[in-house]
């Protein structure tokens, strides 16, 4: 959710700038922006639209060694040129790229006016620029401090002050930001993708923790001007992973990955041999899990429907009782948490507000707090007491399709970790994971069939409304297929539990109308047999996913999907493969911009 770049050193900063918003553009993308800085003066590029427009309008020969870039996901004011960042303040020397939003903008808005400044934009961002000019004197960093002093609310912001050509401060509370530490030179970004092609040194900036940087010198401080040291890590991933590699779009080649991603994720993690599981990450709080009186499994969006799987596999393997909870509803409940509540945060990025806020709201209740988190060095990474991270590589694509089996994997190897140190036998827990040793084949098996998907998505491509049905494991997988189909292809789709459906949803089924149905073997199929025959009977076409073999399934549905047989637990991580292939299909027949639809963002670092 907007992206921030920001590049001192010796080299002309444009391309470095450009380039580093491309990585950023899937964090947000209705308008695009730079600023150069030399003393004396700052010139500012911007415009609504994709980071192509603005690219035309920059002048990539720039001497200047200094700037910032931004692209953005609008908040406060529509994605317009005047709207988009960087902003200045009025007198044109202070320039400021921000990521979040301030609470109190309004209030600082009038007081500005007071003093006769009047704001541009209709952002929070121009009113922190005037801020910042309001403190100026002589000293960029204690101008920023003093200004964020006065703003409540979220941020990560980088600014330059045409007066210190050779400085950009940064300051983060509730926002991404790292520093790159290169050679006579450093970057600042909002995520390491945005520095990758020029070091994989980078330091990760804490809340509440500002940075004055130069090409040859970085000072980080808190907020009340602590002095803080902290360590340069290495960033585990290649460029390659952040590049199509031929693909036509990151979901795609997300979606292809899956067998070796999976592979990764359980690498080193299972033993198909005796069953067992080493989680390096669990060690220190096993005791404590395995006398958790509850789990709470709490994520947003994809994230929230692979913790819902994983509830459903705590519950049998472990057999503690588990809930699971939208982040957004549970940091404004008053939850019953305490310290023998286990709060597990499952995200992506780690950087979701809403689950930051749940966890931080969990922690201060008491809980111990765990996190499933791709992204190493993020805010849930490091705010959780311990966790497990996926190992995927970067996600780039909006819709999360990797991190999700991923997410899976890592709440299945949780559950049978725990599972084994509670109730589970050794016989269970080896029939368990050999079962999911198998799994990385069994997704490549069904890429290898990928065109079915898209002939299903061709021949209903016209229709405006799906359904997706599921039991079980399954149910979540239905959701889970429903938001793909409709992030990326703005086809209106509804995911239920199948039984649900005949308490509402069945009055929308009409002639033709498509609803995907998980049906794969196992303790549901009957029933989810008699929710087909309901369907047909009210002239839905039914698009069966099911488990190989499946022949009388064929006979009930348009058309069946097959994926290889695995236990029951495991389902989710084969059936939802050819949901995401046919909601990519059908947003590509769509003429969507797949990695980059409409409204969405990658990483929900605001409420
Ligand atoms: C956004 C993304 C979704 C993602 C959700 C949670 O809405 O578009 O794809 O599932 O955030 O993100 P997280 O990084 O916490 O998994």
């Amino acid at each position: 959710m907007c992206g921030i770049i920001g590049y001192v050193g010796r080299r002309p900063a444009t391309p470095i700038l450009i380039e580093g918003l491309r990585r950023l553009e899937y964090r947000g993308y209705d308008s695009t922006g730079i600023a150069l800085v030399k003393r004396g003066n700052i010139a500012v590029t911007k415009s609504a639209g994709r980071l192509s427009v603005m690219e035309q309008m920059a002048d990539m020969k720039a001497p200047q060694t200094t700037g910032i870039g931004h692209t953005r996901w609008a908040t406060h004011g529509a994605p317009t040129d005047v709207n988009a960042h960087p902003h200045l303040d009025s007198t044109g020397r202070i320039a400021v790229i921000h990521n979040g939003q301030f609470d109190n903008d309004r209030a600082l808005r009038t007081y500005l006016e007071r003093q006769g400044i009047k704001c541009k934009s209709e952002t929070d961002t121009e009113v922190l620029a005037q801020l910042i000019n309001k403190f100026y004197q002589g000293d960029l960093e204690q101008a920023v401090r003093q200004a964020l002093s006065e703003v409540s609310g979220a941020y990560a912001i980088a600014v330059v002050c045409s007066e210190e050509p050779d400085v950009v401060v940064a300051a983060r509370k509730g926002g991404p930001l790292l520093i790159g530490v290169g050679k006579g030179e450093h970057l600042v970004a909002s995520d390491p993708a945005a520095v990758l092609a020029h070091t994989s040194q980078v330091v990760y900036m804490s809340d509440g923790e500002m940075a004055r940087i130069t090409s040859d010198h970085v000072s980080m401080t808190t907020l009340d001007a602590i002095p803080v040291t902290r360590e340069v890590e290495e960033v585990e991933w290649s460029l390659d992973e952040i590049e199509l590699g031929g693909y036509e779009h990151f979901m795609l080649k997300e979606i292809m990955e899956q067998p070796g991603a999976l592979e990764n994720c359980l690498r080193g993690r299972i033993h198909a041999k005796d069953g067992s599981v080493h989680l390096g990450g669990l060690v220190d709080c096993t005791r404590e899990l395995t006398r958790a009186k509850r789990f709470i499994l709490t994520g947003c969006g994809t994230a929230w429907h692979a913790a819902l799987v994983g509830e459903y596999l705590f519950e049998e393997l472990i057999r503690t009782p588990t809930e699971t909870e939208y982040a957004s509803e549970l940091r404004y409940r008053n939850p019953v948490i305490d310290d023998g509540t286990v709060v597990i945060a499952v995200s992506q990025s780690g950087e979701t507000a809403d689950t930051l806020a749940a966890l931080v709201e969990a922690k201060s209740r008491g809980a111990l707090t765990l996190g499933v988190v791709n992204a190493v060095g993020s805010s849930i990474a490091r705010e959780t007491d311990a966790g497990v991270f996926l190992h995927v590589g970067p996600e780039i694509g909006v819709a999360s399709t990797k991190a999700f089996t991923a997410q899976v994997a890592v709440l299945a190897m949780m559950a049978c970790y725990l599972g084994r140190r509670k109730h589970l036998s050794p016989s269970s827990a080896m029939q368990f994971i050999a079962s999911l040793a198998r799994i990385p084949q069994q997704v490549s098996e069904i890429l290898g069939n990928a065109d079915e998907a898209r002939a299903v998505a061709q021949k209903y491509i016209e229709f405006e409304n799906w359904l997706y049905l599921g039991r079980g494991y399954n149910y979540p997988v239905a959701l889970e297929g429903a938001l793909k189909l409709k992030e990326i292809s703005y086809i209106h789709a509804e995911g239920l539990p199948a039984a649900e459906m005949k308490h509402g949803p069945i009055a929308l089924i009409h002639e033709g109308m498509p609803v995907v149905v998980i049906a794969t073997a196992g303790t549901q199929y009957d029933r989810i047999l008699n929710n087909i025959a309901q369907v047909r009977a009210r002239g839905g076409s039914v698009i069966a996913i099911a488990t190989e073999g499946d022949r009388e399934i064929a006979r009930m549905a348009e058309h069946v999907l097959y994926v290889p047989d695995t236990i029951e637990s495991l389902q989710p991580l084969l059936t939802v493969i050819p949901l995401q292939l046919i909601a990519y299909h059908a947003a590509v027949l769509r003429g969507c911009n797949v990695d980059k639809p409409r409204n969405l963002a990658k990483s929900v670092t605001v409420e």
